[in-house]
């Protein structure tokens, strides 16, 4: 698969809560080829400050040659990225990275946790626009609180799929854990889910899926230097005694070849 180096201009900016960032940028070549679950790495400032890039998730991308990422502004990265203007260059490398395999002859269940929801738009995006049978299918998407939610609940309801929410505090949706409502959905069984959040979450989301017969893809948050499987800085360890890197072989993995402490 191929990788492309781009000069991206920032298209649209937007704050969709205090720290929770969309932008827009235009990067045809990356938008072309792109799969859902895949990422880019981004220089966020001139110069070398900061030296590297950093890895986001692709939130979507359309057919106009334009890609969307969404960030929390937690770090220096992000903090520049967060105080970019529309107009402004960026550079941007990828895609990279292993995506989500899409099983349209299975009932799907999308599983996003805080910022774990950004990259399930773009495999809604593509799950929904084939001609899947959506009737038995959901998403489920929850956070700490209503501001990790709700920015992005009408971005997923376009789909005309049941969505659920759920939050730690209960300050937007139910109150709990995706997991809770996981658990306690027929929909599930036998179908394929695909799950992107905290390793804590992930790991509750496979148990759940080994006692429902479903099939489990997960996307795994790490700390990348390269992306490109060069610094050895993602690795993971794999069922099989090995490692993987988050960066080359992930960062979707099937659940069953990872180490978890189930
Ligand atoms: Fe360098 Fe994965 S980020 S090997």
């Amino acid at each position: 698969m191929s990788q492309h180096q781009e000069k991206a201009r920032i298209i649209r900016f937007e704050q969709l809560s205090d720290d929770n960032i969309r932008l827009t940028l235009h990067a045809p070549l990356i938008a072309e080829t792109a799969k859902p679950g895949q990422f880019v790495m981004i220089k966020t400032g001139a110069g070398k400050d900061p030296l590297l890039r950093r890895p986001f998730s692709l939130h979507q991308t359309s057919s106009n040659g334009q890609i969307q990422i969404y960030f929390k502004n937690v770090g220096r990265g992000t903090s520049i990225l967060a105080h970019s203007k529309v107009d402004e260059d960026l550079d941007v490398f990828g895609p990279l990275g292993r995506g989500f395999e899409i099983y349209l002859d299975k009932p799907a269940c999308l599983v996003g946790g805080g910022l774990g929801i950004a990259p399930l738009l773009f495999l809604a995006k593509k799950l929904y626009r084939s001609t899947k049978d959506n009737s038995r299918d959901l998403i489920i998407l929850g956070g700490r609180s209503r501001q990790e939610v709700e920015p992005l609940v009408e971005d997923f309801q376009q789909f005309g799929i049941a969505v659920r929410c759920i939050t730690d505090d209960g300050s937007y949706g139910m109150k709990g854990f995706v997991t809770d409502v996981l658990k306690s959905e027929r929909v599930v069984e036998n179908g394929e889910v695909y799950a992107c959040g905290p390793d804590p979450m992930l790991e509750r989301v496979y148990e759940i899926c080994l006692q429902k017969h479903a099939g489990c893809q997960v996307s795994v948050e790490s700390v990348m230097a390269c992306g490109m499987g060069a610094c050895l800085g993602c690795n993971i360890p794999a069922t099989d005694g090995g490692y993987l890197h988050v960066c080359i072989d992930g960062p979707v993995f099937r659940a069953e070849d990872l180490v978890w402490s189930l």
